[in-house]
């Protein structure tokens, strides 16, 4: 990620099963396991519930048949600062813990409210006017234009327990330890490198006995991922790991043996797990880099690995890769530790499952996969020193369609090629099942044996630049649609049990013993399903679509409460709760309207054949994509002739998609034209190269100006509490200058086009008006400057960052008006983001 899975296993009957697996259940949280699943499952200290990731709890007062009775115990107070966040909450010694934004917060568990909140190590900017906003506990929101510039914010996946602390990673680098009753820090240690952008601690430490164990990705900006085992105590490291090893180190024989392992990747990006009886940790690392495979001939452990990392002494036991020479940036994703009955026999175990969806079940102890694993051929490309050969569980089902199930589903132009087929310079039209399973954490349920993971069905474009360290976006394809599922799969028999439709998979599960599975489903609602049937017993509207995190469940004085993080705020439910469900929010129908096109519509009359993409990654790094038109999707007035210049290097001719216009060939330098005389949309391509998709949205004379001023013909709209003036709350010259904030602050990790580049979220269309819709303006401002630019958040003025926000709503289509966006909190907090 730049930004992310056999001998068979025989049951006696599925009959006798769950009651079976629910002894074992019990036995194994006093013996065997007893001291890697919580005690008495009241508790949830580790965001994966215990040391196992199994995100199961034992707890059995909400089940099928209470479920039903389900409602909400309460909602927390929204975070500061416009905050969201994907944690899972943790639940210890009558608290619970969350990260979001800018803080960490405690809460009560029994009601939702703040015990105290620490904002982390921020800075006041030389611009700023006050200090306040320094580091510390403290109960004030950020006011006014007070900014600031700091460097650590709290990751957004969660913090661990133990020893009466709470651990938090940073997206500096650094992992914190604050006291759970005071709020207060108790110490501060750097996993990574002193002041080196792109480093952060990502993902929720893990305790165990006196030891942190924290993970750093990299961002691929040059620092090798790793793996590092803190003193709980004083914060002292103990060991660190490097997920890319150096000379003499194991694995080091799987680079060449130049210099091109330094250039980072291996990032940790996931919680880890641990067997205490085994004394190993396992992470998984990330991607490598540079992207393009050239310069990187061999496997390149432990990128896209497992690796099983001895507590005592820092070094590898075991490792198992399911990427082997990573050119996708597929990842490895999160571990879960269960137990197996292999032959009759229990084996201590570990579940892996790869992006395109297949579950490797391996031995924890040894490695050693516990259904046969065999390398099978995948496609070739001698450039990109492609692995000749790709892991596959031998018997195993992917939880994702395969290629085949695209066929004759491709925009005309494209080329339809499978999970691992290479991107390739000389073929820049392939469309590829991608690697879809992705962030979203697994949960496993003794009680069914079933895994449960979500991802993404979808194509992707492969494309690669000529420079093998880009790893940014590439122009957008019309009409492909993500096709999200929810999947079980049998550990038995490493096949899938049910498959769902779904609206969003990046929100992890939480399964419990009363036989039920919880999830936010990304309209809004937490659902129960019936875990062995995949069925839904049950929702809640929370009025956060979206990103939200994990589940968690926990019991106090006597009930058990299920809690999650719905965005912006934590919700949690119990038996009898009587409080109010939010406010549906209004969803995006889907782009399907505008023919599949998704993106920023400029108002301009003049068309470029290619365009110019750049990231961040050692400098700025850039792609001048031959076949990308700039803008994607031009709006001009009726009766407007428009003009491509053909500004790349082979000849392009424009041509209608229904055939019935062409500006003719253009050769490189030349100029075409076509005259639009009716408003419509007008999709066209180019004759040489099919696969280059662009849109002109023409208008009736004055309705351009009313869409501006009124928003009539535009996607969104603002609602405005205090109607004091019309039209819309920025003007075109704010949004003009936002625009120039953008591509100077935001547009290498956003993408010039706002479209998004792993892992920074696209700025426009469906997947940002779902996350925004039923927010304000002000929030959105607000997270904005706090958060963003991710590697000096606050960095920018007051000023900028109210343009910023200005060109965001513009390339969504709101309406521009006479005044411009200001701090007024009035203004600010009076206007509701929402879907026309
Ligand atoms: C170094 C890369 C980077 C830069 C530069 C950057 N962002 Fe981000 N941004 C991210 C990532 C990664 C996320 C998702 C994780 C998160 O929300 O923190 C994100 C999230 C966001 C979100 C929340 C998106 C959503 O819908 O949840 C907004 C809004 C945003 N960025 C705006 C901006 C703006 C405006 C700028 C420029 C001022 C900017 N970003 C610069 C990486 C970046």
């Amino acid at each position: 990620m730049n930004g992310y899975h056999r001998g068979a296993i025989l049951f006696a009957g599925l009959v006798v099963l769950p009651v079976f697996l629910a002894m074992r259940s019990q036995s194994q949280s006093q013996s065997q396991s007893g001291q890697t699943r919580a005690l008495s499952g009241k508790e949830w200290p580790l965001v994966g519930g215990d040391l196992t990731g199994e995100r199961y709890s034992t707890l059995t007062q909400i089940n099928l048949q209470t479920v039903q009775k389900l409602g909400s115990a309460w909602e927390s107070k929204r975070f500061e600062d416009g905050g969201t966040s994907i944690a899972t909450p943790v639940i210890k010694d009558g608290l619970m813990f969350v990260t979001a934004g800018t803080h960490v917060y405690a809460l009560n568990p029994k009601t939702g409210e703040v015990i105290w909140n620490y904002r982390t190590d921020m800075h006041p900017a030389p611009t700023c006017c006050n200090a306040e906003g320094r580091e510390g506990t403290s109960g004030t929101a950020l006011v006014g234009t007070n900014i600031i510039s700091g460097l650590g914010l709290p990751n957004r996946q969660g913090v661990a327990f133990g020893e009466g602390k709470i651990f938090v990673g940073l997206t500096d680098g650094h992992i914190i330890a604050i006291d759970e009753k005071t709020g207060q820090r108790e110490w501060s240690q750097q996993i990574g490198e002193d002041r080196r952008p792109g480093q952060t601690a990502s993902p929720a430490p893990i305790y165990w006995n006196g030891m942190v164990f924290g993970g750093l990705a990299s961002g691929d900006w040059h620092i090798s991922g790793r793996v590092t085992a803190l003193d709980a105590k004083t914060g002292r490291e103990l060991w660190h790991f490097f997920m890319v090893p150096g000379p003499g180190e194991v694995g080091h024989d799987t680079w060449p043996q130049d210099d091109v392992w330094k250039g980072g990747g291996g990032g940790v990006w996931f919680s880890g797990t641990m067997d205490p009886d085994l004394g190993l940790v396992y992470f998984t690392g990330g991607n490598a880099v540079p992207r393009g495979g050239e310069l990187r001939p061999g496997n390149n452990l432990f990128t896209s690995s497992v690796v099983a990392i001895d507590v005592k002494t820092g070094k590898v036991r075991w490792y198992f890769q399911p990427v082997h020479h990573d050119i996708w940036g597929v990842d490895a994703h999160s571990t879960v530790l269960y137990d197996a009955e292999v032959g009759g026999r229990p084996r201590k175990a570990l579940g892996i499952i790869r992006g395109d969806g297949y579950l490797f079940l391996l031995d924890r102890e040894t490695g050693k996969p516990i259904f046969p694993v065999e390398e099978r051929p995948v496609p070739q490309n001698a450039f990109d020193k492609t692995s000749p050969t790709q892991p596959f569980p031998v018997g195993g089902e992917s939880m994702l369609p395969d290629c085949s199930a695209w066929k004759d589903k491709i925009p005309a132009g494209f080329v339809l090629g499978c999970q691992f087929t290479p991107a390739s310079s000389d073929k820049p039209n392939i469309l590829a099942t991608g690697f879809g399973v992705h962030i979203a954490p697994m949960s496993y349920s003794p009680q069914t044996g079933y895994f449960y993971a979500q991802g993404n069905a979808s194509l992707s474009w492969r494309r690669r630049a000529e420079d093998p360290y880009y790893d940014g976006g590439f122009g957008p394809v019309p009409g492909l649609k993500n096709h999200a599922v929810l999947a079980a799969i049998d550990s038995r028999t490493d096949k899938v049990a049910w498959t769902k439709d779904v609206t969003y998979a990046e929100n992890g599960s939480l399964t419990t013993a009363g036989g039920l599975l919880f999830r936010l489903v990304g309209d809004g609602n937490l659902a129960a399903y019936n875990a062995k049937t995949g069925d839904v017993v049950w929702q809640f509207q929370t009025g956060n679509a979206g990103e939200g995190g994990p589940p968690s469940s926990y019991e106090i004085d006597g009930e058990q409460y299920v809690a999650a993080v719905a965005g912006y705020s934590v919700w949690a439910f119990k038996l009898g709760g009587t409080a109010q469900p939010g406010t549906a929010p209004k969803l995006p129908s889907s782009s399907a309207d505008n023919g599949g096109y998704n993106g920023p519509i400029q108002d301009i009359d003049h068309i470029e054949t290619g365009s110019l993409f750049r990231e961040i990654r050692g400098g700025q790094r850039y792609f001048a994509d031959e076949y990308a038109f700039n803008p994607y999707r031009a709006r001009v007035k009726v009766g407007t002739r428009v003009m491509w210049t053909n500004n790349g290097q082979t000849v392009h001719a424009i041509v209608a998609v229904d055939g019935s216009w062409t500006t003719g060939p253009m050769n490189p330098t030349e100029r075409g034209y076509m005259t639009f005389d009716k408003p419509g949309t007008y999709n066209y391509t180019c004759k040489e190269h099919p696969w280059s998709y662009g849109q002109v949205i023409v208008v009736a004379d004055d309705a351009q100006d009313k869409a501006r001023t009124e928003g009539q013909a535009s996607r969104g709209d603002i609602q405005k509490a205090n109607d004091a003036q019309s039209g819309g709350f920025y003007t075109i010259d704010q949004a003009t200058r936002g625009r120039n904030v953008y591509s100077q602050n935001c547009g290498t990790c956003h993408g010039d086009n706002l479209g998004g580049q792993d892992p920074a979220p696209a700025l426009v269309g469906d997947a940002f008006m779902t996350l925004w819709a039923g927010h304000s303006v002000g929030d959105l401002f607000d997270r904005t400057r706090t958060t963003m630019p991710q590697a000096s958040p606050g960095s920018l003025s007051p000023q900028a960052y109210l343009d910023v926000v200005a060109y965001l709503l513009r390339s969504n289509d709101f309406p521009s008006g006479k005044q411009e966006l200001n701090d007024s909190p009035a203004v600010l907090k009076g206007m509701t983001i929402s879907q026309k």
